[in-house]
């Protein structure tokens, strides 16, 4: 698995990998192509086999925001959020085929971009995470809300399993974010979590 900055001949094969993982969210090859304009070392791709299997993109901000993702990338277009001074980098968008081999894409991007953004001066690097299991659980505790639903449970372990996902690549929780990004499973609210340690 090779992980490197995207180029420019990355870009057909980066909307195909964003269609199969997003459907009608997925960026287009111009947002693509416009977030590596503005900002190239945070687009990256993840390479298997010769084809181009992940993608992310990140920007650098100098600030941890309450708000939704539209918000706080411009609407994925980053041109008015990336601040080139910025010590805190914040991730944009990943996406990956399914059945990917090994370790799976986000643990390669997070460890690329933990050696870079951490490894490079950043003090902290943020993602604002879906919380795609919240409407089911909901339906079965009716009392609840979106800060129980995100807690840890006593175990330590997250209820969602993309809070899972990032919790097993060292991110902590920071705060729940109502209407953070509109996706039909987490009933459009999110959740900031946060990576501070190489
Ligand atoms: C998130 C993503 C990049 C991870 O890819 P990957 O590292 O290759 O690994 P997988 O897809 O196998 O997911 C790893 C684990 O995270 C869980 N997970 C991650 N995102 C999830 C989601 N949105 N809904 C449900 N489960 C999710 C999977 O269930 C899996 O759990 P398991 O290991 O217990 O089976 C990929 O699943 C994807 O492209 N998802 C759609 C887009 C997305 O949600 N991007 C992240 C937010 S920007």
């Amino acid at each position: 698995m090779i992980v490197r900055t995207m180029c420019p001949k990355d870009i057909a094969e980066v909307a195909e990998v964003e269609k199969i993982a997003w459907g009608p969210l997925a960026a287009s090859k111009e947002t693509i192509a416009q977030r590596s304009a503005v900002f190239e070392k945070g687009s990256i791709v993840v390479i298997e086999k010769g084809q181009v299997v992940g993608y992310a993109a990140s920007q650098l901000t100098d600030h941890i925001s309450t708000k939704s993702w539209d918000a706080q990338t411009d609407c994925g277009q980053i041109a008015q959020s990336h601040r080139p001074e910025g010590a805190i980098a914040y991730g944009v968008s990943m996406s990956a085929r399914p059945g990917v081999s090994g370790k799976g894409v986000a643990h390669h991007v997070i460890d690329a971009y933990t050696k870079m953004y951490l490894g490079g001066g950043c003090r902290a690097m943020c993602v604002g995470s879906r919380v795609p299991g919240f409407v089911k659980w909901i339906r079965h505790n009716q009392d609840g809300n979106l800060t129980d639903y995100v807690v840890p449970q006593t175990d330590g372990r997250f209820r969602d399993p993309e809070l899972r996902l990032y919790a097993a690549n060292g991110f902590n929780l920071l705060w729940d974010m109502p209407d953070y990004f509109p996706d039909e499973k987490s009933a459009g609210h999110g959740a900031m979590m946060i990576r501070t340690q190489m």
